[in-house]
C-alpha cells in the first residue's frame, strides 16, 4: 500500500494532524517521532521537520528510507517575498531553490555542487492536486478559521499563488535581506527554512514532494509580529483543511 509522509514545520500544525489521526503509533528514530497511522483512509506518516536545511533533510531521509514513504507533503509557514504575496495567502511550490547555497566561483551561484542544477522541482501533479485544494479551502477561509480570526488578522480574500520557494538557514526579518533576496531571484514567492533541502532529498530518491506554506509575514521589518498566535489559529487550520481535503480526493492506492 502507498505510505504518504506528512512532514509539519510546525508543533501545532503536528498536533492538529495527530488529531485526526484515528490510530496513530510513534515510531522512535534519530531522536525523533514518527507518527504511523491512517488519515481519510490512507497510510500516513507524521512528523515534525524540525527547523533548518540539515534538520529537515535528515528528517526526510528517514521518512524515505525507514518508513518507505513514496508520496512527501510539506506543510508549513513562510515569508512573502513575491510583489502580491500577503498574509494569510498560501504558495505551493512547483520549485525549490537554497538561496544560501553560493559555491562561486566553483559553480554558478545557488546551483548545488554535482547536481547541476540550482532549483529542485515540485512533483507537478501533486502541485496542481495541493493548489486546487488549497483553492477550495481559501474559498470556505471563514468555514475553517471563523470570521472573527479572518478579522482580527485583517485576512481579506486570501489567494492561493503556485511558483518559486527559497530555503535557507536564516529567519528573514529585515526588509534589506528580503530586498536582496528579490533582487538575486525576482521569480521567488516566499522563503522558509526547509523545503529546498527536502526537496534534494525527494530528488535523490526520485520520491515525488510538495510543499504548501501559508505566509505569515512579509519577511520584513515586522516579521515577528504575533507568529505563534498566527501558526496557531490560521496557518495550522488551514494546512489540516488543504491536507485533508487534498486526501479526501485522492484515490486510495
Ligand atoms: N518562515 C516564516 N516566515 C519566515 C521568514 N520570514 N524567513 C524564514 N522562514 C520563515
Amino acid at each position: 500500500m502507498a505510505v504518504i509522509g506528512i512532514m509539519s514545520a510546525m508543533h501545532e500544525e503536528l498536533a492538529a494532524v495527530l488529531a485526526v489521526m484515528p490510530d496513530e503509533q510513534r515510531v522512535q528514530v534519530a531522536g525523533r517521532d514518527f507518527w504511523v497511522g491512517h488519515w481519510q483512509g490512507h497510510s500516513v506518516v507524521a512528523v515534525l521537520s524540525r527547523i533548518g536545511k540539515v534538520a529537515a533533510a535528515t528528517t526526510a531521509t528517514v521518512l524515505l528510507e525507514r518508513f518507505g514513504v513514496d508520496t512527501l507533503v510539506f506543510t508549513g509557514v513562510a515569508g512573502g517575498l513575491g510583489c502580491g504575496v500577503r498574509v494569510g495567502d498560501v504558495v505551493v511550490a512547483d520549485g525549490l531553490v537554497q538561496h544560501d547555497m553560493d559555491a562561486s566561483p566553483l559553480f554558478p551561484r545557488h546551483e548545488v555542487p554535482l547536481y547541476g542544477r540550482a532549483r529542485f522541482a515540485a512533483d507537478a501533479d501533486l502541485a496542481v492536486q495541493l493548489a486546487k485544494a488549497s483553492e477550495q479551502v481559501l474559498a470556505n477561509a471563514a468555514l475553517h478559521l471563523g470570521a472573527s480570526t479572518l478579522a482580527e488578522f485583517q485576512l481579506h480574500a486570501p489567494k492561493v499563488h503556485q511558483g518559486l520557494i527559497l530555503s535557507g538557514d536564516r529567519f528573514v526579518s529585515t526588509s534589506d535581506e528580503s530586498h536582496a533576496l528579490r533582487q538575486a531571484l525576482p521569480e521567488a514567492l516566499a522563503v522558509e527554512m526547509e523545503g529546498a533541502a527536502v526537496a534534494q532529498v525527494c530528488h535523490d530518491y526520485g520520491v515525488p514532494f510538495a510543499a504548501v506554506r501559508t505566509i505569515s509575514d512579509r519577511a520584513d521589518d515586522a516579521a515577528h509580529t504575533d507568529f505563534q498566535r498566527f501558526i496557531r489559529e490560521v496557518a495550522s487550520r488551514y494546512s489540516l483543511a488543504i491536507v485533508s481535503q487534498w486526501l479526501s480526493q485522492r484515490a486510495l492506492g
